[in-house]
């Protein structure tokens, strides 16, 4: 019958899915075909481990026989989790969050969960709105990245009882967990690989200064230059900056065509992120600028078509998997140990040196 509990307490015993005989299955419809207890197939489907392989194996083929699907909604409302994660980020279309909601969906699939991941777009109204949802759709955690600085909305969502890890932003006083990459160090490599080049004019596109990783990599470059601008520095160097509305390709783009009267003393240009230096690049190409063949171009966060584009990008690597991973981790931790005490994970990038930066250098 359709609405059938398990033996023990397993009470996903409405399945959603027809059997042949246009009924839903259910969990006696699997037990019956298994030749098992309900318990056991309750067993299979919430706790694997503890069922022998061959009697694990037969539960499976009778669930998938006759069609069962289990009914969280259902089990949810008996207590059970809905063995859900959300996942907040910045923007879905940006290779470097594909990448990190990758690597959070492989660690939390190993404890059989789902990821649902929500694209802010930067917008703090979209995170609260996107925060509600996943509230109201009890999901047993969040992993975020902050759409702005102000984390007020975020803690009161994790106080109100659902656990909660940031990623790629640092919490302001260990409030909660956090899985970040030291920007300040990528925008100094960054730069002193350039200036290590002999250039000495520098143009920097960054985001807007209210995204806390463009502050940080802004920051860098002055950490890096901080020895160079000695009173005693036998040679200047000279950072131009350039902010531009978003951190996209078409912001690249946009900003290319000013690049084509660039002052022709720079001769590097540092892009806050790969997708700006990638709109650069093909801004520059559709107008049938050869400025790269003359400019060195750096990038940050070494995303997957970074070496694909021509040329291949030189940029700061960003560990992007192991960012979401490793934030997955930490939540799965706080989620099954009661005594869980918040700590920060903090990556340090690194350059990878390609053909956009090579082979120039500064003006005579
Ligand atoms: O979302 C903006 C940027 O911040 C990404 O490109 C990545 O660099 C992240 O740290």
């Amino acid at each position: 019958m359709a609405g059938d509990s398990g033996a023990d307490g397993d009470n996903s015993g409405t399945g959603t899915h027809p059997t042949k005989d246009g009924k839903k299955a259910t969990i006696r419809d699997v037990a019956k075909k298994a030749k098992v207890s309900l318990g056991t197939v309750s067993n299979v489907l919430n706790d694997p481990e503890r069922v022998a392989p061959a009697t694990r194996n037969r539960v499976l083929k009778a669930i998938e026989v006759t069609g069962f699907v289990r009914n969280i909604a259902a089990r949810q409302l008996r207590g059970g989790g809905s063995k859900a994660v959300g996942i907040v980020i910045l923007d879905s279309s940006n290779p470097f969050f594909t990448e990190m909601i990758r690597g959070a969906e492989d660690a939390l699939r190993q404890e059989g969960y789902l990821l649902i991941a929500c694209s802010t777009d930067g917008s703090s109204d979209r995170e609260a709105m996107y925060l509600r949802h996943l509230e109201e759709h009890q999901v047993e955690g969040v992993l975020i990245t902050p759409s702005n600085d102000d984390l007020d909305q975020i803690i009161d969502f994790h106080d109100r009882g659902t656990p909660v890890v940031l990623v790629d932003r640092e919490a302001n006083s260990g409030e909660l967990c956090s899985v970040t990459v030291d920007d300040v160090k990528g925008g100094s490599i960054a730069i002193s690989h350039l200036v290590e080049d002999g250039h000495r004019k520098i143009l920097f596109v960054n985001g807007p200064m209210s995204i806390r990783q463009c502050r940080d990599r802004r920051a860098g470059v002055d950490v890096a230059l901080k020895g160079q601008r000695s009173p005693h520095a036998t040679d200047w160097i000279e950072v131009i900056d350039l902010e531009v509305p978003s951190l996209s390709i078409a912001a690249g783009e946009e900003i290319s065509l000013e690049l084509l009267n660039i002052d022709p003393s720079i001769s590097a240009i540092m892009c806050a992120n790969d997708l700006l230096a990638i709109g650069v690049m093909r801004g520059l190409a559709s107008s049938g600028s050869d400025l790269l063949s003359r400019v060195a171009l750096v990038g940050y966060d070494d995303i997957t078509f970074s070496s694909l584009v021509s040329p291949a990008l030189t940029s700061v690597h960003q560990p992007q998997y192991d960012l979401g991973y490793a934030a997955a981790r930490l939540l799965l931790e706080e989620l099954s140990d009661s005594g869980h005490r918040h700590h920060e994970i903090r990556f340090t990038p690194d350059l990878v040196v390609r053909e956009s930066s090579i082979k120039k250098s500064s003006p005579a």
